[in-house]
C-alpha cells in the first residue's frame, strides 16, 4: 500500500522523539500497520533552529502548507500550549485530518469540542501522550477497563516535580538547581509554573477523571497544591518519621459526588508510590470488577513520550488501513456532583515556629482541640532563636477544620510562623 503521510506541529523535545522512533523502527511500524508512516512536513516557529534528529520532511512556518495538503491524512501536534495549537487541531479535523495529540492543556480545557469536529469530520481524535508520559493510561481506561466502574484514581503524574522531589530528598538538592536540570532534560513545561505549581498535574487528573467516572472535569473542578512551599526542612521531618513527600493527584467517587485533587503528601515509605522516583509516574486506578491496578514507567522526556505519541499514530494509520474512524470518542455522557476538598478527610503534618516558654504547648493544644483537632504525636525540634521549631501530626480530620485551627494558631501571640501544613496519606492514623 502506499505510504501514510503525516504532519508534526513542532520538532521540540518530544516531535525530535517522534522523528527517531519513526526512523529508527520505520521496518516494524510498517508490517504493524501495512503500510509506510512518512512525515511529509514539520512545522516550526523558527525554521533556523538545529535540530536534533535528521529528517527529510519539508519545514514550514506556515500551517495553511499542512492543512490544505491532501495527501497528509494524519497531524500530530506537539508543540504545546493552548494556543495556537487548539486552533490548529481544530482546523485540521475540519479539513478531514485525524488527529493526535501530547497537549493535556488543550485536552483538558477544549476536549469537547475536540472530539465533536472529529464525530461530524469522521476523524480520530487519540491524547495518549496527554498524561503519564510514555506510560498506557489513556487507552487502559477507555478501553481494557471500559466494563469497571471506577471509583478512585491516585497517582504521580507530574514528572518534574517528582525529579524535583527525589534529588531534594536524595541528594539534598537545592530546589532552584534541581528545577534547572529537570527544563535542561526537557521534562518540564515551557513555563514550569504548571509543573511546580501543580497546574500540569491538575489538568491531566482532570482528563483521567472525566473519562474514568464518565463526565466532564475541569480544571477548574481541581483543588491544586503544588510543591513551591516545600522547604528542605519538610523534606527531612518526612524522612525521620518514616514518610517521602510526593506530589499526589487523586481523584474519587463514593456517595458524596467526586472529588478530585492535587497537592503534595507524606508518604509512609512502605507505600508502594513512595518508592517511585526521579522522572517516573505511577498511577493505581480502582475499579469494582479488576480491583486494584498500577500503571508506571516514565512520565515525560524525549523517547518515552515520543512512544506514546507515535503509538497513536500507529492507532490512526491502521484505522486508515481499514477503513474506520471515530471509533471511541468523548464517553462524558453524565453530569456529577463536585464536592469540595473542605469535606475531604486526612491526617496532616504541621510545622510551627513558637515561643519556647511554659504553657505554650497547652495553648495550642487547646486551639486544636476547640476545632475537632486531635494531635497523634507532637515532637519538639530544633530551637531557631527564641523559638522552637514544632513538628504535629494530627489523627484524621476535615480540611475544614485544620484551616479553621490554622487560623486560629496565626492569631496567637505565642506562634510566630505557621511552616507548613501538609497531608499524611496513611491508613494506619485514623
Ligand atoms: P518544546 O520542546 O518546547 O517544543 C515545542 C515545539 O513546537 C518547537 O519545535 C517549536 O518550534 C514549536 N512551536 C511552538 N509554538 C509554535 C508555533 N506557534 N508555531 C509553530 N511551531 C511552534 O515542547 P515539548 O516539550 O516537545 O512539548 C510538546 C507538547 O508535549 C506539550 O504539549 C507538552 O505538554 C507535551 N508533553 C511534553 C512532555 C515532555 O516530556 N517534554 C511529556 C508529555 C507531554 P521551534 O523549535 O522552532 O521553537
Ligand atoms: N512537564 C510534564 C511533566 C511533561 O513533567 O510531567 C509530561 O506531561
Amino acid at each position: 500500500m502506499s505510504a501514510i503521510n503525516i504532519a508534526l506541529l513542532g520538532m521540540g523535545t518530544v516531535g525530535t522523539g517522534v522523528v527517531k522512533i519513526l526512523a529508527n523502527n520505520a521496518h516494524n511500524i510498517e508490517q504493524k500497520v501495512g503500510a509506510p508512516v512518512v512525515i511529509k512536513k514539520i512545522l516550526v516557529r523558527n525554521p533556523g533552529k538545529v535540530r536534533n534528529a535528521p529528517t527529510d520532511a519539508k519545514i514550514v512556518t506556515d500551517i495553511d502548507e499542512i492543512l490544505n495538503d491532501p495527501d497528509i491524512k494524519i497531524v500530530a501536534e506537539v508543540m504545546g500550549g493552548e494556543m495556537p495549537s487548539k486552533d490548529y487541531m481544530l482546523a485540521a479535523l475540519k479539513a478531514g485530518k485525524h488527529v493526535v495529540t501530547a497537549n493535556k492543556d488543550v485536552v483538558a480545557k477544549y476536549g469537547r469540542e475536540l472530539f465533536e469536529a472529529a464525530e461530524a469530520n469522521h476523524t480520530d481524535f487519540l491524547f495518549e501522550a496527554s498524561v503519564g508520559g510514555g506510560i498506557p493510561i489513556i487507552r487502559p481506561l477507555k478501553q481494557c477497563l471500559a466494563a469497571n466502574q471506577i471509583t478512585e484514581i491516585m497517582g504521580i503524574v507530574n514528572g518534574t516535580t517528582n525529579y524535583m522531589l527525589t534529588k531534594m530528598t536524595n541528594e539534598k538538592m537545592d530546589y532552584a538547581d534541581v528545577l534547572a536540570e529537570a527544563q535542561a532534560k526537557g521534562y518540564a513545561e515551557s513555563d514550569p509554573t504548571a509543573d511546580v505549581g501543580g497546574f500540569d498535574a491538575a489538568r491531566k487528573i482532570a482528563i483521567l477523571a472525566s473519562i474514568a467516572f464518565g463526565a466532564r472535569i475541569t480544571l477548574d473542578d481541581v483543588n491544586v497544591e503544588g510543591i513551591t512551599n516545600i522547604a528542605i526542612e519538610d523534606i527531612e521531618y518526612a524522612r525521620e518519621l518514616g514518610f517521602n513527600i510526593k506530589l499526589l493527584a487523586i481523584a474519587k467517587q463514593d456517595d458524596c459526588g467526586i472529588n478530585v485533587r492535587v497537592h503534595p503528601a507524606f508518604l509512609p515509605t512502605s507505600h508502594p508510590l513512595a518508592s517511585v522516583n526521579d522522572v517516573f509516574n505511577a498511577i493505581f486506578v480502582k475499579g469494582d470488577a479488576v480491583g486494584e491496578t498500577m500503571f508506571y514507567g516514565r512520565g515525560a522526556g524525549e523517547l518515552p513520550t515520543a512512544s506514546a505519541v507515535t503509538a497513536d499514530i500507529i492507532d490512526v494509520a491502521r484505522d486508515i488501513r481499514h477503513n474506520v474512524s471515530s471509533r471511541i470518542l468523548c464517553t462524558c455522557f453524565d453530569h456529577k456532583h463536585i464536592y469540595p476538598v473542605s469535606k475531604t478527610e486526612s491526617p496532616y503534618y504541621i510545622r510551627l515556629l513558637v515561643e519556647d516558654k511554659p504553657g505554650v504547648l497547652a495553648a495550642i493544644a487547646g486551639a486544636f482541640g476547640a476545632q475537632q483537632v486531635s494531635l497523634h504525636s507532637v515532637i519538639q525540634k530544633r530551637k531557631v532563636e527564641r523559638s522552637t521549631e514544632l513538628v504535629l501530626i494530627t489523627y484524621r480530620v476535615s480540611d475544614e477544620n485544620i484551616r479553621l485551627a490554622m487560623n486560629t494558631l496565626l492569631g496567637m501571640s505565642v506562634v510566630s510562623k505557621v511552616g507548613n501544613v501538609i497531608r499524611v496519606e496513611a491508613e494506619q492514623i485514623s
